[in-house]
């Protein structure tokens, strides 16, 4: 099954099995399958954090569930549920429609419902467990379906549970989500803030704020409907306070941001900028022109081209800055 138009980058790639999943009845079938329950198993989304460097010699779960509703209030919030296979933005349009803010901040995001709790996705001062209630995941290991609160789910920064051997027998079905019953904008990210008083919104509703962010990341980020990419390549790398203070004598301009622990947390895309890699590119892989931590596929990569760019960036922010970069979509 051909998987090029699965995922965001448009990398050629095949999976030797293809399920469409949007329960957890096709899992257990799989599960019951003597042929297909040894293989291993990849579970796709909207594919838009993926990088192919091969074929999948295995099952390619995608998920295609669809559905979402309102519960209810619970303890002073509004909890509203979608199914694995919605796609992220038209969900948080559905509940800005329904005049419920709280993902206004995560607007525009490219993938999938279930997707969201995998890397902890997070956009302008807003994370998912900022707004995460629970989640049920098929549990490929025991057969049964569990429920996961956001302690379960071990979330970090574009981290979670399901990135690591604990969870990697869970599949995610659907996700609750915990409203605020009463909505106050989130402005703590610098740049949203500027964009929202700019418009001389000032007493924004959730809608504003999201069509903010909406403009905000359409001015930088290339959409993937016209460029493959898979949004920000790099993590933005942590360092010691110390490690920080003495980058920060030779470079002045080093943006940093200090975190709860002490630590500093640095912009990868400036530091990529700052070694002068904004609009070059190696073959047919490039780095995004407005914004150095998207890389793209100038049309017709492989896999390897763009990690072989990725390479290049990482020893050369390694060498200037001595920061390890580390990757941000999963390479298959
Ligand atoms: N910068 C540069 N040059 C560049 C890019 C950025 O100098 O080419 C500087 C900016 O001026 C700014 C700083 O780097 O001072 C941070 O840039 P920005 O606000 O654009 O955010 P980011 O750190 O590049 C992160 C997330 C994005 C998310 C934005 C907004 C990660 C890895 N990325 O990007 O997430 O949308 O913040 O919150 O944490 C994604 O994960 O795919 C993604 C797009």
């Amino acid at each position: 099954h051909p998987l090029d138009s699965l995922n965001t980058f448009r990398i050629p790639a095949r999976a030797r099995h293809y399920l469409r999943v949007d329960g957890a009845e096709q899992l257990a079938a799989l599960r019951a399958d003597p042929g297909l329950a040894a293989l291993p198993r990849l579970v796709l989304g909207g594919g838009s954090n993926m990088l192919f460097t091969r074929d999948v010699d295995g099952v390619v779960l995608h998920m295609t569930g669809l559905g979402k509703e309102v519960l209810g209030e619970h303890e002073g919030k509004i909890l509203v549920r979608a199914q694995a296979g919605e796609n992220w933005h038209a969900f948080v349009q559905w509940t800005l429609a329904q005049g419920l803010g709280g993902l206004e901040n995560l607007s525009l995001i490219p993938g999938t419902v279930g997707a969201a709790p995998i890397q902890n996705v997070g956009a302008y001062g807003t994370e998912t467990r900022d707004v995460f209630h629970c989640l049920s995941a098929f549990d490929m290991a025991s057969g049964e379906v569990l429920t996961l609160d956001a302690a379960a789910c071990r979330f970090a920064y574009r981290d979670s549970v399901f990135k690591h051997a604990e969870g990697r027998a869970l599949v995610v079905l659907d996700v609750t989500f915990a409203l605020p019953a009463t909505w106050s904008p989130n402005l703590r990210y610098a740049e949203l803030a500027r964009a929202v008083e700019e418009a001389g919104l000032a007493a924004p509703t959730p809608q504003d704020v999201g069509r903010t962010v909406e403009a905000i990341r359409r001015r930088k980020l290339p959409d993937p409907q016209e460029i493959g990419n898979a949004g920000s390549f790099f993590k933005n790398p942590v360092v010691s306070q110390e490690h920080c203070a003495r980058l920060l004598v030779e470079f002045p301009n080093l943006v940093h941001h200090a975190q709860a622990d002490g630590s500093e947390k640095l912009a990868a895309g400036w530091l990529i900028d700052q070694c002068g890699w904004k609009g070059r590119s190696l073959g047919r892989a490039g780095v995004y022109p407005k914004q150095a931590l998207v890389l793209v596929n100038l049309g017709g990569a492989t896999g390897d081209e763009v990690v072989r760019l990725a390479r290049a960036i990482q020893a050369d922010v390694k060498a200037r800055y001595g920061v390890e970069l580390e990757p941000e979509p999963v390479f298959i």
